[in-house]
């Protein structure tokens, strides 16, 4: 390790934007014994041919991999040839402004063990955006924080400019899908000390964005390959398990005051429902979040009523539809119930998980 600092850079046909990110890093960093790493997919249109020549000039090295393996997988490589403790990841076409590295290398200094460029914190923005794209980035991060739930506190997980103390990730083993490699890191690595740093992510200049659609379907790849890698499927399976023992509760109490009681179905469904309610929620409490379930009778009380408030959300969406399919569509209210109850269990578990146990 003889560097105190290396930069790693990934990059896809960017050698209009090199020159100018390693002059303006080498302005950004006077006196610092930093390194950057290009890990380059064999671009071909004349990057290693540049940085051979910035090499004289500047501390720059590139890495060039012969088939496009991708963004993530890229910055994988970079952080295993890196000559320095301590790891800064930017993107190449300067929408990550190089002026903001010292401000991450602080934070690194001050004790965190990931310093994140974050466009979502106060002071920080995006140039340009349209509405769309507003919404789609804010999307992708509302699904980490709904199913990943450890990435909660942090309000720009799939930022792609960071930094970080390798120590945290020697043991970890990274195998991102697509582009979010810093989602994979917090998630794997577990960093308990993070620390987000405001910055306008720029529009970008020259050359072009190598963001497709089949990024997006990567992302919900990745998403669900973190799920499995950190437990959470394993957490919802358990909960649908939980909601398959509700729904004997509910459809058997349903049958029975409805057949042999002889009360109206929709008065049996309320009272079974509510009854499948309370049991739901004490086996979720003790097998499905067992790990986000502050201790105490107070705060027990305080989870059961918020189960019974989002419940409630729940048992509207159930009689919507139980009554739409049974009294409009003409299905059988048993057969109409379970359709109520698969659309109410998805409802439960998005707010519970964000609201009940969070
Ligand atoms: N080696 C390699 N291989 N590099 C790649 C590849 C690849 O397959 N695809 C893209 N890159 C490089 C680009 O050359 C650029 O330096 C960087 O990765 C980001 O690619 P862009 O195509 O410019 O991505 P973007 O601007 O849409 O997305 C950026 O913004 C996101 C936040 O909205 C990326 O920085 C993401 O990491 C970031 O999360
Ligand atoms: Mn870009």
């Amino acid at each position: 390790m003889g560097k105190s600092l290396s930069l790693v850079i990934p990059t896809y046909r960017e050698r209009e934007n090199i020159a100018e990110l390693v002059r303006r890093i080498g302005e950004s960093l006077p006196g610092i014994d930093y390194e950057i790493v290009i890990v380059d997919d064999d671009s071909n249109d004349g990057t290693a041919e540049l940085i051979g020549e910035l090499s004289s000039r500047y501390p720059v090295r590139i890495l060039v991999r012969k088939d496009k393996k991708g963004l993530a997988s890229a910055v994988v490589n970079g952080l295993g040839v890196a000559d320095s403790r301590i790891v800064g990841v930017l993107d190449a076409d300067l929408q990550h402004p190089p002026e903001i590295i010292p401000n991450l290398l602080t934070a690194i200094h001050e004790g965190s063990e990931v310093a994140i460029g974050s466009r979502y914190v106060e002071g920080g923005g995006c140039e340009g955006w349209s509405l769309i794209r507003r919404i789609v980035s804010k999307g992708a991060i509302f699904l980490a924080h709904l199913f990943l739930p450890s990435t909660r506190k942090v309000s720009d997980p799939m930022s792609g400019f960071f930094m970080l103390d390798t120590g945290l990730i020697a043991h970890v083993r990274l195998e991102p899908t697509g582009y979010k490699i810093l989602l994979e890191i917090l998630l794997l690595a577990k960093p308990q000390r993070v620390t987000e740093v405001p910055f306008v992510f720029r529009a970008r200049e020259r050359g072009e964005s190598k963001l497709r659609l089949s990024q997006q379907v990567d992302y919900l790849k990745h998403v669900a390959s973190l799920m499995r890698r950190t437990g959470e499927w394993t957490r919802f399976a358990r909960f649908c398990l939980v909601g398959g023992s509700g729904v004997i509760v509910n459809m058997g109490l349903l049958w029975l005051l409805t057949e042999y009681v002889g009360l109206f179905y929709l008065v049996s469904a309320i009272i079974s429902i509510e009854t499948s309610i309370i049991t739901n929620f004490t086996l979720n409490d003790f097998f499905t979040f067992p790990d986000r379930r502050a201790r105490g009778f107070r705060c027990f009380v305080t989870r059961l009523l918020k189960f019974n408030l989002v419940s409630l959300g729940g048992l509207a969406i159930n009689l919507a539809v139980l009554w739409t399919l049974t009294s409009v569509l003409g299905v059988f209210y048993l057969v109409s119930n379970l359709f109520g109850i698969a659309t109410a269990t998805l409802w439960n578990y998005m707010v519970n998980s964000w609201w009940t146990w969070k």
